[in-house]
């Protein structure tokens, strides 16, 4: 009995113990759940703040991507039959994995694409007049069969105009003077069917320009531009044509801000001193931005945003916006914009994919501190600017001006063979 009443006693005092500790637990239970449903919430309406605002951005200024190349997709994959691609699928298992397609150009909010006309420099001296003409073609006849997605456009309104109309402004960006067989009456016509900015070089040198010399590749010829391919940019000027000075040489990018009398584009390049590839654009051209007033489109190919001294293992949004700031920081926060390159590149960063992904990356900017005006003018604004300037050089210049029509010395196409006796 004493024992049973020791025990019971022992029974009630552990039993009391029991009680309180369960108390304690339950306290404490209770204290962390209501962290949780306090705290979770909390950041998770922080991060959900922050992609909202990223997309009220996108929904109140038009992203103009300076470069993507879903039309050599559709060259290279499908010789352009467009009749039989369905761009309003998910295209990744059409195209090994594309970058593009309508569904995913709705997601990422874009505005406008200056769409690459891209032909391979092995159709220099050939037939790359042709096959441009045939990517400009594509470009149009896609715009037109899907009207209630692409609006064709051909000026700095009618990127505003598409926007409004809730459509994705269509531009044409021809990739490479190659196609031009260093004739400016070719130069000409290509405005007149829409094109409204040329890369001076694709991967390889024309008759009267250098360009950016993959290593172990070509070698430079010209010193930059020739005295004839300072004539290109002149007559570029006078039309209207934004010169792009990605994939040029870095003497041939000083030679065109030499001469240029409007504002300059890098449609897909990044910076020079993050990752030293010569695709990017070194620090003394940045600086020449303030004076020149251009834009330099960030390019989000991992070998252009990761490589060097400081290579890491993967390559995500952050080096990305590493470029985007310190462009902003160099050049300044109106010389800045994007040209992400898709399907133009093999490897994306971890976080930016596809083209429904830029959202992510304005994320990243606004967590970095950009102010939304900033961001406006990243996202399109500046390029914008820089098209209207353009078009102003360009007014001004055809009152003044007549065409040019300069022809390229006979001996700096003494060895191309497809020639007729008079150049
Ligand atoms: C698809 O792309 C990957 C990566 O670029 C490449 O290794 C592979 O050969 C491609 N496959 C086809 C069928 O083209
Ligand atoms: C870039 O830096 C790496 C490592 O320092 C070097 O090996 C490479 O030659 C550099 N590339 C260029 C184009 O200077
Ligand atoms: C023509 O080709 C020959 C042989 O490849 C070369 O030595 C010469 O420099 C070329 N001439 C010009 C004007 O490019």
């Amino acid at each position: 009995m004493a024992t049973y009443q020791r025990t019971g006693n022992e029974g009630a005092s552990s039993a009391t113990g029991r009680n309180r500790l369960l108390l304690i637990v339950l306290g404490i239970l209770v204290l962390v759940a209501v962290v949780i449903a306090v705290a979770v919430p909390l950041s998770l309406h922080k991060r959900d703040t922050n992609m909202d605002k990223a997309r009220k951005l996108l929904s109140e200024v038009p992203l103009v991507d300076g470069h993507n190349d879903w039309p050599w997709r559709m060259q290279d994959v499908y010789n352009n039959r467009l009749g039989q691609l369905n761009l309003a699928q998910d295209m990744r298992p059409l195209y090994n994995q594309s970058h593009t397609d309508i569904p995913r150009l709705r997601e990422g909010m874009v505005g406008a694409q200056f769409w690459a006309a891209y032909v391979t420099c092995d159709a220099q001296y050939k037939d790359s007049i042709r096959r441009f003409l045939g990517q400009v073609d594509v470009i149009k006849r896609f715009v037109e069969k899907y009207p209630d997605v692409f609006q064709f456009v051909t000026t700095a309104e009618g990127i505003w105009d598409a926007f409004r109309a809730g459509k994705i402004g269509s531009l044409i960006g021809m990739e490479g003077g190659h196609g031009l067989d260093s004739s400016l009456a070719t130069l000409r016509m290509f405005y007149d069917v829409g094109v409204r900015y040329m890369t001076v070089t694709h991967s390889c040198n024309t008759p009267w320009a250098d360009e950016w010399h993959e290593t172990g590749k070509e070698v430079p010829e010209h010193n930059g531009l020739t005295d004839f391919g300072k004539l290109v940019i002149k007559e570029m000027n006078r039309l209207g044509m934004l010169v792009d000075l990605s994939h040029v040489s870095f003497k041939t990018m000083h030679d065109a801000l030499d001469v240029t009398q409007a504002p300059v584009i890098f449609s897909h390049s990044s910076a020079y001193a993050l990752c030293n590839h010569t695709r990017n654009v070194p620090d003394d051209v940045l600086e020449r931005m303030k004076q020149n007033k251009g834009v330099v489109m960030v390019n989000f190919y991992n070998d252009y945003i990761n490589c060097g001294p400081n290579k890491t293992p993967t390559t995500n949004i952050r080096h990305v916006a590493d470029h985007c700031d310190y462009i902003k920081r160099v050049a300044g926060e109106d010389y800045v914009g994007i040209g992400a390159d898709y399907d133009g590149v093999k490897r994306v960063p971890i976080g930016l994919e596809d083209v429904s992904k830029y959202p992510n990356l304005l994320e990243e900017l606004i967590v970095r501190g950009w102010t939304d005006d900033q961001i406006k003018k990243l996202l399109g604004l500046n390029l914008i600017r820089v098209f209207k300037k353009t078009e102003e050089v360009s007014r001004n210049l055809r009152r003044t001006m007549d065409p040019l029509d300069d022809l390229i010395p006979e001996q700096a196409v003494a060895n191309e063979t497809c020639r007729t006796d008079r150049i």
